[in-house]
């Protein structure tokens, strides 16, 4: 089983929003995924109960005490498990990153986004220095049109940690915010390009060999 992770410690990072949306391109594409929502805020929870009762989603499991996580996930029977990870919680961090085979961090192109990503870059970086494996990369989000302020923060972030940015960002799109809403995900929407944006994503992840 792989094990991807959204990483960010800061709030409101887009990290939820990732997670159930690459959960389910992965799910429609016939792969057998299991959303973890490590968070105890239950976003993933919250979402999945929200879903319409005949909707084709993955399933969601509740894995939010971090030294559960560890033992319950050698459990599942999946081929790919999606951990959606709470803010500021530095032992679930540290867990997550440990069994995670790829991590990526949501990024919005802001400052505060960006300081806030260190704690994520130095776990993985941690692991790496311990002979770990770990892929990992940012992924732009909520990016509103490609001004030059954005590209200038986003690629400042790459310089200052050395980590790849997926070529694809997911844009602000009010249907990634309406699709949570209603606990589905952009595939059950009509915005064809937020499912491009993610189908793009998934074929970035698969091409790499990272899934
Ligand atoms: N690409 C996007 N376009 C529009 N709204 C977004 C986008 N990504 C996230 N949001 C909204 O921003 C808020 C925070 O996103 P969320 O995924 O919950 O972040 P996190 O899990 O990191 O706290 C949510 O209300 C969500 O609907
Ligand atoms: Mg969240």
């Amino acid at each position: 089983m792989k094990i991807l992770a959204l990483l960010n410690e800061k709030g409101g990072a887009g990290k939820s929003t990732c997670a159930i949306n690459i959960a389910c391109a992965l799910h429609r594409d016939g792969r057998r995924v299991v959303l973890i929502d490590a968070d105890p805020q239950g976003t993933a929870r919250d979402w999945r109960e929200a879903s319409p009762p005949e909707a084709n989603l993955p399933p969601v499991v509740a894995l939010d005490r971090p030294d559960m996580l560890l033992s319950a996930i050698k459990t599942l029977a999946a081929d790919i498990a999606v951990i959606d990870t709470p803010a500021k919680a530095e032992k679930m961090a540290a867990n997550v990153v440990r069994i995670a085979d790829v991590v990526l961090i949501p990024l919005q192109p802001s400052g505060a986004d960006v300081w806030a990503s260190a704690a994520a870059v130095k776990l993985i970086q941690g692991k790496r220095d311990l002979g770990g494996n770990v892929e990992a990369a940012f992924l732009a989000t909520r990016v509103s049109s490609n001004t030059k302020l954005s590209k200038e923060i986003l690629s400042g972030a790459w310089n200052e940690y050395g980590l790849d940015m997926l070529d694809t960002a997911i844009s602000n799109r009010v249907s990634y915010a309406q699709a949570l809403t209603d606990g589905v995900s952009v595939y059950e929407t009509r915005d064809g390009q937020a499912k491009a944006e993610i189908d793009l994503i998934v074929n970035e992840l698969e091409t790499a060999g990272w899934l």
